[in-house]
Parts: structure tokens; sequence; C-alpha cells
């Protein structure tokens, strides 16, 4: 039994009305039925949560937020709580994505508070970090990694980080069609790994799952996948086609 078990995850971004989720729902549990060996999540927009919680309902699929605020309830018009989450049906919220930190202003700082906030109120968070173009070309991509992951997840114990999910999501890859090869992916993420165990040691760090994001294909995913350190993959884009991300959810 490996201790991590695959997860592949689809973050639909600002995507999907209602209609449009019942339909991709309704193919994709046809097509991806319920796998037993890994665990597949669906991250929707805010709006869709209770239907695709209902969707969901009684299937191995589990539901996740794109981000939320880092306080339960307050004055905070246009934010959502971890509570509201938990209460739509999420056990996992993505934090840090890097659309996020590029068009809202997002900080290591304020994921490191979000995340302390999702485990406040019982949810799983898949903390995104990633590095742009140019620093990958000014050779400080593990550098950046490490920081981010240090400071994202700085003052947990073992017991909170083992639970919670890294994706790596090199911030060239997504959207774009450009996919980082197993090879620099596999480095970033022992990179992680290891960062991982100097904030808690090195049992805490093997039970962590590292997810690639970044353009993930139904034609990549299985050299992604096949790396020792890739525990699973950050899907956007092909997330929102049935018939590919049941492909990628079914990577050899
Ligand atoms: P992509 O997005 O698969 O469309 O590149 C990945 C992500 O942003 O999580």
């Amino acid at each position: 039994m490996p201790i991590r078990r695959s997860l592949i995850a689809g973050n639909w971004k600002m995507f999907g009305t209602r209609a449009e989720a019942e339909r991709l729902l309704s193919e994709l549990k046809t097509r991806i039925g319920r796998p037993a060996d890994r665990e597949v999540i669906i991250a929707p927009p805010f709006t869709v949560l209770e239907t695709v919680s209902r969707l969901v309902a009684g299937t191995s699929i589990g539901l996740a937020a794109q981000n939320l605020h880092w306080e339960p309830q307050g004055a905070f018009t246009g934010e959502i709580a971890g509570p509201m989450l938990k209460d739509a049906g999420c056990s996992h919220v993505i934090l840090g994505h890097s659309e996020r930190r590029q068009y809202s202003g997002e900080t290591d700082e304020l994921v490191a508070r979000k995340v302390h906030a999702a485990h406040r109120d019982g949810l799983v968070p898949i903390v995104c970090v990633g590095e742009t173009l140019e620093q990958r070309e000014r050779g400080e991509t593990t550098d950046l990694i490490s920081r981010q992951v240090r400071t994202a997840l700085h003052g947990h114990d073992h017991t909170t980080l083992a639970s919670l999910i890294v994706a790596y999501e090199p911030v060239w890859a997504i959207g774009t069609g450009r996919t980082a090869t197993p090879a620099q992916a596999q480095e970033v993420h022992a990179a992680i790994r290891a960062t991982l165990a100097e904030l808690s040691d090195h049992a805490t760090a093997e039970m962590v799952r590292i997810l690639y994001g970044g353009s993930v294909k139904p034609d990549n995913v299985d050299g992604l996948m096949a790396e020792a350190d890739i525990d699973g993959a950050l899907v956007g884009g092909a997330s929102l086609q049935a018939e590919a991300f049941a492909r990628i959810v079914q990577f050899r």
C-alpha cells in the first residue's frame, strides 16, 4: 500500500453554470465510476457548490472551494467564509492559486492566514506554489518555492502538516499548453518534500501529497504520475471536459 493515495483535482476556475455543472458531472460519473485506489475532487465556482454537492452525494467524488476568507464570519462584503463552505458540502479548499496571487494581490503571508483558517474550519487546504518563467530563467525556482512553502505552512503541528495538500503549479505552465517535463516537476516536488521535512520531520513529509498543476492533459498525465514525488494533479482547462478529465483520473 503506498502511503500517499493519488489525487486528481479539477479546478473549474470561473466557469460553470448550474446546467453546465449538471451536464459535466453526469457524464463524468458515468465515465469514472468509483475508482478505489485514487481520490477525485472537483472545485467549482461558489455559485454551483450546492449543485455539485448534491450531484456527487453518494459517489466518491469530493468537493473543494477555490478560495476562502480568513475570518469565520463578519462584515466582509463579497467574501465567503470557511464555515459557509463546509455548510455547502466542501471538504477541501484551494488556497494561494497563482491567479489569485496575480490578480487579487495574495501574498504568502495572506495564504498562511487562510491555511490556518481552513484548518480551524475543518477544511483540507490545497496550497498552491509556483514560479514565473522569469524566476525560473534566473535560476530562482527552488529557493522561491521553498520560501513559499515555509511561509504559507508556518506554525502547524506535524499532524496538520501531514494532512494538507501542496500543489506545485509553475505559472508559465498554467493555461499555456506548456507543461513542465516530468523531470522538471519531480525536481521541484522533491525540493518541496525536503522543505516539508525541515518544517516537520521526514515521516511527516512523506505523508504529504504534492500535486502537479499546469496544462495537465490526457497525453502527459501518465509520464507525470510515474514520478516518485508526484502524487496527483490539479487540472484546470481539461477538467471542464468530461472525457479528458476522466482519462486524467484514469492515469496509468
Ligand atoms: P490548466 O490550469 O490545467 O488549465 O493549466 C491548472 C490550474 O490553474 O490549476
